[in-house]
């Protein structure tokens, strides 16, 4: 029997993330988003974050084309945003068009309403398995005001309230 990896996995709580890119047609520019967990911080110096993608993924072939992305970490109001990026091409192209978002100022890839953005530029990338990580540099980074996070929990989109931790801890 194989490891039910999945199935194991279901009980490891992560953020969520909506990453973004683009291919330029001419004149055109032609945004996607999709909703992604596999985020990591990888480095401080010089700053690195990962992230893994099917292998057979649009969205990766776009990233690997125009080498620069878009994370925006969400929170706990933007479940439906989450789910909408989570569909097929055409409805997360839908969904950026209905989505508060602008073009970053380093990379051009679409940045939302977040609690907090990160620009990257490719710096490496690694097929293992069928994924493949993709590692960027990060030319900028941003939070703003504290909001209680969106998490991915035993395939569900649930909200964490950490405004109040227990006996004061951090
Ligand atoms: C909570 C959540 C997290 C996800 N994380 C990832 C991820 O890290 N990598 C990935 O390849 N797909 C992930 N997916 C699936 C993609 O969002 C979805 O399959 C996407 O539409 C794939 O785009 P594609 O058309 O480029 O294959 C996740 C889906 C959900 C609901």
């Amino acid at each position: 029997m194989p490891p039910d990896l999945r199935g194991a996995m279901r009980n490891l709580a992560t953020g969520v993330c909506i990453a973004t890119t683009y291919v330029d047609h001419g004149d055109r520019r032609d945004h996607d988003a999709v909703t992604v967990n596999s985020v990591t911080s990888v480095s401080l110096d010089p700053p690195l974050v990962s992230l893994c993608l099917k292998l057979e993924s649009r969205f990766l072939a776009d990233l690997l084309t125009t080498k620069k992305w878009a994370l925006s970490i969400l929170d706990g109001s933007a479940a439906a945003a989450a789910r909408l990026c989570s569909g097929d091409r055409a409805s997360r192209v839908g969904a950026l068009s209905s989505l508060p978002a602008s073009p970053g100022r380093h990379t051009g890839a679409l940045v939302l309403d977040a609690p907090s953005w990160l620009e990257c530029e490719l710096w490496d990338s690694f097929q293992l398995g069928d994924h493949t990580m993709v590692v960027g540099e990060v030319v900028a980074a941003a939070a703003g005001d504290p909001r209680v996070p969106l998490l991915y929990l035993r395939g569900r989109y649930r909200t964490l309230d950490d405004t109040d931790p227990p006996n004061g801890e951090e």
